[in-house]
């Protein structure tokens, strides 16, 4: 009887951990569930280059963003990536006007038309980048990145498809600083697990840490 009290505590204790996937740990269960239903649905790429001019007035025909760094480059981004991002504008895991603006827009509020646009973006190209920084951080920067963040997004930046880790070689510069800042301000919820680690950087090495990858233009690892 001693033994089945025992084990029945055990499978208690056991079973939420078994059920929990670490990596979204810090997600949102609503954006969590319309991500996992949005990766159910089979993406149609011809659709997704029909729709993609509305994407194209800010990110580029080429989807390689606005030279100033004012919108990233999406191109070659990883699909999961692509369609997470999408999904998380509009379920208040990221914060941005102009994105929100476009994904409220009724011609695309069908999940099917986030994936069809994820496979056609994924799909193109990387493009090569030019906003990168002035290079006075480089050295700080370089070595932060690998003490604190290729473990995850890769020496190269070239992120993990399966672990829905972007790729951030060959980003704009502008963006990348931005967005680290934002993490470490808890300004981008679906980065808040980047916060604590962001927070001990100083602005030189967060500044480094974007030129570095700013200057990557990965061709190793697709996905
Ligand atoms: C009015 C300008 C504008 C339009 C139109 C627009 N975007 Fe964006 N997009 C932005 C900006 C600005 C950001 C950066 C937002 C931020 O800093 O959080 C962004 C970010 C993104 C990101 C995140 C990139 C990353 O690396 O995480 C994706 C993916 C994206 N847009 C896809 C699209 C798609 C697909 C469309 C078309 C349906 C589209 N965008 C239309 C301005 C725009
Ligand atoms: C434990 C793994 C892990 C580590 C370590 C990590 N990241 Fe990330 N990073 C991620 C994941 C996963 C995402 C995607 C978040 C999401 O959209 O849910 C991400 C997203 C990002 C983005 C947003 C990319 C975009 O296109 O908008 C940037 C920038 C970034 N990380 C920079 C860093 C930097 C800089 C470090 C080191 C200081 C770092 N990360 C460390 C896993 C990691």
């Amino acid at each position: 009887m001693k033994y089945v009290a025992v084990l029945c505590r055990c499978i208690a204790i056991a079973l939420p951990l078994m059920c929990t996937q670490p990596q979204w740990a810090h997600a949102d269960s609503g954006a969590q569930q319309e991500f996992q239903a949005a990766m159910r649905r089979t993406a149609d790429p011809t659709r997704g280059r029909e729709l993609f001019p509305t994407c194209a007035a800010c990110h580029g025909i080429d989807g390689a963003g606005a030279a100033d760094g004012s919108a990233p480059a999406i191109a070659g981004q990883y699909y999961a990536v692509i369609l997470k991002q999408l999904v998380d504008f509009r379920d208040d895991q990221r914060w941005n006007q102009r994105m929100e603006k476009v994904l409220y827009q009724r011609h695309l509020i069908e999940l099917t038309d986030f994936a069809d646009i994820a496979g056609f973006v994924s799909a193109l190209p990387r493009q090569p980048n030019r906003n990168i920084g002035d290079g006075s951080a480089l050295r700080a920067g370089t070595a932060a990145y690998f003490r604190d963040c290729a473990s995850c997004h890769g020496a190269v930046g070239q992120g993990n498809a399966a672990r829905v880790t972007p790729r951030l070689g060959g980003q704009h510069y502008i963006y990348l600083a931005r967005e680290i800042r934002l993490a470490g301000d808890l300004r981008r919820p679906n980065m808040a697990a980047h916060a604590r680690t962001v927070r001990k950087l100083s602005l030189e090495e967060i500044n480094g840490v974007a030129d570095y990858l700013s200057r990557l233009y990965p061709v190793a690892e697709r996905r």
